[in-house]
This record gives structure tokens, sequence and C-alpha cells, in this order.
């Protein structure tokens, strides 16, 4: 018998609605890949949660392609963990319906993130956004999963995760572990827009938004675009639109860089032409390679497609036993 430690199980997910970002990596695909070798790792492209916002569906095919190539370019390795397509692995379907009818409507109502959508969507409030949630907690727990990598705005759906977790454990028996949001005991991570208005994001302003396959000039022009203050009074507190550039300078330059421009920010001597120029560099160095790889994993269709279904097979193995479980549980078994 084999001596060795079972492995803590992880899982995650993102939604093909357009290409990687500076955000979805640094929140998600960048812990994704330091996972991999230590951990059971379930990582997937959520596209049935894209249709809840989608209504053109002829791009899904390139996006879906795009992000498991950006994946995959980013360092991810689909020997070492399941990497899938969602709508690949249909248990993830059949235990949504069984959550659903541990899911109250008025908690469902009241997640901010379906709050949102409705303000932004007010033709299109479907009923998949509404339990949003229940099927991202079918995703985690179809794994029994219990360490979720994701950037600070999932934080909610996890609490609403391991609610159902609980839930289902008190009504029909101890099945599945509580998952936690995980960033290696850190906060979790919020990557700010180029504007300083919030988030990185793939819906919001597209200017503000630095995708792992923007060309060298995209780069150079969104940044050099950036707001920033006039220079203000030394030891006056730092604007959004100035702290959001430090935050970016952090995570693609180097430890001097970043010390140079602070202690010229405190002296209010900082040339932000200057500093935007070593950002963009630095985001320049930092993507191109990822970009290219992408580009030549995306073209060639044999390996996505072994990657694909061999994604499908182990999740869709681990997916089995989880369904079987959680039905004996209920009850729903007869023979
Ligand atoms: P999605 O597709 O919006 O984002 C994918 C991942 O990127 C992170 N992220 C960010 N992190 C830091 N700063 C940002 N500006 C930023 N923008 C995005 C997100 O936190 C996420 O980790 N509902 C999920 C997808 C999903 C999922 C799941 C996640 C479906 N099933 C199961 C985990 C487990 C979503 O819409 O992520």
């Amino acid at each position: 018998m084999s001596m060795e430690k079972k492995k803590d199980i992880v899982m995650s997910g993102i939604r093909p609605t357009g290409f990687l970002h500076l955000g979805n990596y640094f929140g998600a695909v960048r812990n994704y890949v330091r996972m991999q070798d230590s951990y059971t790792c379930y990582f997937m492209v959520a596209d049935l949660h894209a249709l809840t916002t989608l209504n053109e569906t002829r791009e899904l095919k390139g996006h879906v392609r795009r992000v498991m190539a950006e994946n995959i370019a980013c360092g991810l390795d689909p020997d070492k963990v399941a990497f899938y397509c969602q709508s690949h692995v249909p248990e993830t379907a059949e235990l949504y319906l069984l959550l659903n009818m541990l899911a109250y409507v008025g908690e469902l109502e009241k997640t901010p993130t379906f709050k949102d959508k409705v303000r932004l969507q007010p033709q299109n409030v479907n009923a998949g956004l509404l339990t949003y949630p229940v099927l991202m907690a079918a995703d985690i727990l179809l794994h029994r999963a219990t360490l979720v990598p994701v950037g600070k705005d999932q934080g909610q759906h996890l609490e609403i995760a391991r609610d159902f977790a609980s839930r289902f454990n008190g009504r029909y028996g101890e099945v599945f572990p509580e998952p936690y949001a995980f960033n290696f005991g850190e906060a979790l991570a919020k990557v700010p827009s180029l504007d300083g208005a919030g988030k990185m994001s793939k819906s919001e302003n597209q200017m503000a938004t630095i995708y792992l396959a923007d060309t060298d000039e995209a780069i150079r022009k969104k940044v050099a675009k950036a707001k920033t203050d006039s220079g203000g009074d030394p030891g006056s507190p730092m604007p959004e639109s100035v702290a959001n550039l430090f935050q970016l300078l952090q995570l693609v330059s180097g430890e001097d860089v970043v010390q140079k421009f602070t202690a010229d920010y405190a002296a209010g001597t900082i040339r932000y032409g200057d500093m935007k120029k070593e950002l963009a560099e630095g985001m320049v160095g930092f993507i191109g390679p990822i970009r290219e790889k992408a580009e030549a994993i995306q073209n060639d269709d044999a390996y996505l497609r072994r990657v694909m279904e061999q994604g499908a097979e182990k999740a869709r193995a681990s997916a089995k036993v989880t369904i079987q479980l959680s039905k004996d549980a209920i009850g729903l078994s007869y023979i």
C-alpha cells in the first residue's frame, strides 16, 4: 500500500467571454501553475457560465480555444492537471440540478454579482444568471475540492459554495468538504484597471484592460493613455489613478524600479511619462512571449483536441464518483 499522503484537491475556472487579461493571470492562472505540482488539480473553461451573458455564441469556439491556449502558454501543464471544458463534463449539470433544490431564490437574489448583472443587462435577467453561484458551487463540489485559487471578486461565490456544501451534508449526509478561496495565505488578488476605476475586467473599459493577446503597440498605447495626477504635493495621499499604476508596476517590473518611482513620488519629483514607459516595457516583456506561445498552441488543432479529450476524461472520472455519492446520500438509488 502506498504511504503517500492524499493530496488536497484544487478546482478553479475562467469564463471564455473574451481573452485573458492581466487580472485573470495574477488573480488565477499564476496560482494554477504554482499549484499544479503539489496538488490534485481540476481547472476548466466555464463555457456554460459564459452563456448567462452571451447573446452571440458564434465567437465562443475561438474564445474557448484561445483561453485554453493562453493557460498552457502561461505554464499550465495538461499532463499534470485535469484541464477541461465545463460543457464536456455533463455531470456538472447533474450536480447543479441537485444543488438547485437546496438554493433559496431569496438568497440568490441578494448576491451582489446577480444585482450587478441585473443592472448591466436588464433586458436579459435569465434564470441562469440567478443560479450562477449554484453552477459554480457544482463545478467545485463535483471534485470535492477544498482549495479554489481565485481573485478577490470571487470571494462571495466561495461563501455560497460553502453554504451549499454544509446544507447538503446537513440534510442528506456528509459528502462534501468545505471549499475555500486560496492565495497561498495572502489576501485574494485584485488587479486594478489602467484608468484607476476599479478592477481590470473583460466587460468594462477595453482601453483600461491589458490582454495577454495585446500587441506590443497596443500595450504601449493603452499605458500611454492612462490618467495620472499632475505631480501632487509631496506627502499628499496617492489618488487611485496613480496607486493603480504603482500596483501594476509591482507586478511586472523589478523591485528597484518600483522603489525609484516610489521615492520620486514621495519627493514630488515623479515624471509620470518615465514611469508609464517603464510600466509599458515591463508589460511588453512579460506578455510578448506568452502571446506568441498562445498563438502557436491555438493553431494546433490536433493538440488542443487531445488536451480537451484528456481533460474531460480525467474530470469525468472524478465527477462520476461524486455524483454516485450524492445520489446515494439523497436516496436516489433504487436497485
Ligand atoms: P472570471 O472568468 O471572471 O475570472 C477568472 C479568474 O480571474 C480572476 N480575476 C481577477 N483577479 C484579480 N484581479 C482582477 N482584476 C481579476 N479579474 C478576474 C477571477 O477572480 C477568477 O479567479 N465565476 C468565475 C468562473 C468560475 C469559477 C468556477 C471559478 C466558474 N466556475 C469554479 C472558480 C471555481 C468567473 O466568472 O471568473
